[in-house]
């Protein structure tokens, strides 16, 4: 088992990342100071309820916790208001009090949903992030929480700092195939915003991550584990640095909210945007031709696309893009990179270089 912390103004809180942990679930309960006498209530969805449901319930069971399970149905479209009230029924009929834990067994929206749900529940309860694909390695770690509006991602939401996270690396095996391509978006996105040694090491260990060689996928989440951290620790709230992990999310959630969630996945809709945002920054800021084939390059050596299905409008695009959060005044704002490992958020960015971009990614799926 590999361990990071967190650390925060206020408080501070581990990540845990490796095999066989949910057996060692009450232990690390018991040393995050979760005594037995608290109820815990499991929220995952309709894929990963049949699936870890019972195997992380028998657990905390035999070590003596009361533990519930509430689940909802799977998929980007049901992280909502409707299943957020739903969820709070039902931590309601269990008997929830505020001395209780939420326990989020899932990806990355399970995670945001039931965190969400812990956020707001009687003002707040703490939860345990347990993350269940690739890409919650991101989303697990950092505290924002919340639902989608018809209008956009992420609109109604919160920041709730988890008081673990415990990563069993042994159920990413069920994954469907193009849910661990979708996962290695963000881990490609941490090392371009960061560390270019790591988008190296990624370069040359592409096909052993594919094939989920379990050393190589455990150093990947563990690096990209650590690269969030780092930011997160600087800036918990989103003040400043912390923007930089929005890299290729303008355009990505732009694509998400135009398609109704339904036609790419998260990761994908990254994936293509930072193809975008690569070469966004030649133009605006001069950076290197290399940066856009060197971050394509290896975005397809992950299966990824990086261009999208001409069928979402440019103008849909363009508009989405004006309501993203880190917009002001509706002007366009994209964190760009300068040069790869290095990246910042500019404001103000011209309309005729974005919708430039627009059409030279718009050219179909590949
Ligand atoms: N809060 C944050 O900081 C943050 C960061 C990045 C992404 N996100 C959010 O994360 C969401 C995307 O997360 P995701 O890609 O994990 O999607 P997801 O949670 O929808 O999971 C993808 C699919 O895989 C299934 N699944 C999950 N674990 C499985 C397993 N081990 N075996 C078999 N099937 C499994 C799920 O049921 C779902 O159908 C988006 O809503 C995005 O906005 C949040
Ligand atoms: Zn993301």
């Amino acid at each position: 088992m590999r361990s990071l912390t967190v650390s925060l103004d206020q408080s501070c809180y581990s990540i845990h990342i490796g095999s066989g942990l949910y057996r060692l679930l009450p232990e690390l309960l018991q040393k995050a100071g979760v005594g037995r006498d608290r109820k815990l209530m499991i929220i995952t969805d309709s894929e990963v309820a049949p699936r870890y449901a019972d195997r992380v319930k028998s657990c905390l069971d035999f070590a003596g916790y009361e533990t519930g399970v509430s689940v909802f149905p799977a998929g980007e479209s049901n992280k909502n208001l409707q299943q957020l009230e739903r969820l709070i029924g039902e931590c309601l009929q269990f008997g929830l009090d505020r001395s209780s834990l939420i326990l989020a067994l899932g990806g990355g929206v399970v995670g945001d949903v039931a965190g969400f749900v812990a956020a707001t529940y009687m003002r707040g309860i703490p939860f345990i992030q347990l993350p269940t694909t690739l890409l919650a390695h991101d989303s697990s770690v950092g505290g924002k929480v919340g639902v989608n509006h018809p209008l956009g991602k992420n609109y109604i939401g919160s920041f709730h700092q988890p008081v673990m996270v415990v990563f069993d690396v042994d159920v990413l095996h069920t994954l469907p195939k193009r849910e661990i391509v979708s996962g290695f978006a963000e881990v490609v996105k941490h090392a371009l915003i960061w560390d270019v040694s790591f988008v190296k090491w990624l370069e040359e260990n592409t096909e052993a991550l594919l094939s989920l060689e379990p050393a190589k996928v455990e150093e990947a989440i563990y690096r990209g584990c650590r690269v969030k951290a780092a930011v997160v620790s600087q800036d918990e709230k989103e003040s400043g640095i912390r923007a930089i992990l929005n890299y290729g999310h303008t355009i990505g959630h732009a694509l998400e909210a135009v398609s109704g969630y339904q036609y790419y996945t998260h990761g994908e809709a990254v994936a293509i945007g930072m193809a975008g945002a690569a070469r966004l920054s030649q133009k605006v800021l001069g950076s290197s031709p290399e940066l856009i084939t060197r971050t394509e390059e290896l975005l397809q050596a992950f299966q990824l696309p990086v261009r999208y299905d001409q069928a979402w409008l440019e103008r849909d695009m363009l508009q989405a893009m004006k309501r993203d959060k880190k917009a002001r005044r509706g002007e366009y704002a994209f964190v760009l990179s300068r040069s790869m490992g290095q990246v910042e958020l500019i404001r103000g960015i011209e309309e005729v270089h974005v919708s430039q971009v627009l059409k030279e990614i718009g050219g179909g799926t590949g």
